[in-house]
């Protein structure tokens, strides 16, 4: 065997991977920002747990050094733009989005160069590069109020996400032009597996993302954004909820709302595919390792992480 094909003995993640992780973000002055969809040992070490407009409010505000940003791409690049001179890391590179890769800038800049005058809203859920091209940001918590904001006169363009979109369109009453993407995850849950759920657990809620579809959304009780659905199994008074979104959301709900019951909604497939694979490809060894080597880092060219700042700070006005 040719010796290079060994596996690097340094590289061997400690006996104590949590103490470690630890012990390195207190050397690197560094704060760790998990998504609620990455697994359950990752969420117990970070500093702040939310969704994505939480964590970029907690980017936002953070006075450490390094930032480690457990969940996916667009979300570390968000925070990166926020600070440009703090040093960004993430566990995976790899940690991509279904709705970020589905819009790539170029075909973003033909579809808005077809509606001259209207005022482009995009989901936080895409590259830099397109955020560069959009009049606002918005995530799914704040979508609703970024687009009421706009005067009535303007047409809107939203994008990435189609059934976001649709959701938006629904509750102020605008006619959206709609990006024609979807998410991987939130497109897989069954709508007849869940109609037998709600039959075998009549007393369940059915709770739900807005990215899932319209026919899902239309029998659920409860729509909105992780953070919003955590908050809602915490003040409502059902014993048991069905969850249709990323099923890491669920480690919250039993802590938060411990004596209830949380059934993630079943895909469609007998697969794992209510988690997100790009979410799911951080580990608490990438993290240790993001925190000892600090890498990968984000970089983003600074004229372009300048203008993709603008409908960010205008979103985090409005919200
Ligand atoms: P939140 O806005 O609820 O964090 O959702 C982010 C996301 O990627 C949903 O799939
Ligand atoms: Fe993207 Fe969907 Fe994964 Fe969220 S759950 S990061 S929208 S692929």
């Amino acid at each position: 065997m040719a010796f290079s094909s060994l596996p690097l003995v340094h590289d061997t993640p400690p006996a104590d991977l949590d103490a470690e992780i630890r012990r390195l973000k207190r050397e690197r002055n560094a704060v760790l920002l998990a998504h609620f969809y990455q697994e359950s040992e990752i969420q117990d070490l970070a500093d702040h747990i939310g969704d994505s407009l939480e964590l970029s409010r907690a980017a936002a505000r953070t006075e450490a050094d390094v930032i480690v940003f457990a969940g996916v791409h667009f979300m570390a690049e968000t925070a990166k733009i926020l600070n440009p001179e703090r040093t960004v890391v993430v566990p995976d590179l790899k940690a991509g989005c279904s709705l970020a890769d589905g819009c790539p800038v170029d075909r973003f800049k033909a579809w808005r160069a077809q509606y001259p005058g209207a005022v482009a809203v995009t989901y936080i859920n895409c590259s830099a590069a397109v955020k560069a091209e959009s009049d606002y940001i918005c995530t799914s918590s704040n979508a609703v109020k970024i687009v009421s904001s706009i005067p009535k006169d303007k047409q809107v363009l939203f994008a990435p996400d189609r059934n976001l979109g649709l959701f938006v369109a629904k509750e102020t009453g605008r006619e959206l032009v709609l990006w024609p993407g979807s998410c991987i995850v939130h497109e897989t849950f069954s709508l007849r597996k869940l109609e037998a759920l709600l039959l075998e657990h009549p007393r369940a809620k059915l709770i739900a993302h807005p990215e899932c579809e319209q026919p899902l959304l239309e029998r659920a009780a409860f729509i909105g954004s992780t953070a919003a659905l955590l908050r809602f199994v915490q003040t409502d008074d059902a014993p048991a909820y069905i969850v249709a979104t990323e099923s890491g959301i669920l480690h919250q709900m039993r802590r938060k709302a411990p004596g209830k019951q949380f059934i993630a909604a079943p895909p469609e497939a007998n697969c794992a595919c209510n988690e997100c694979p790009f979410m799911r490809l951080n580990t608490p060894e990438k993290v240790y390792r993001a925190l000892r080597d600090l890498s990968p880092a984000v970089e983003l060219d600074p004229e372009l992480r300048q203008r993709a700042r603008i409908p960010i700070d205008r979103m985090l006005a409005l919200s």
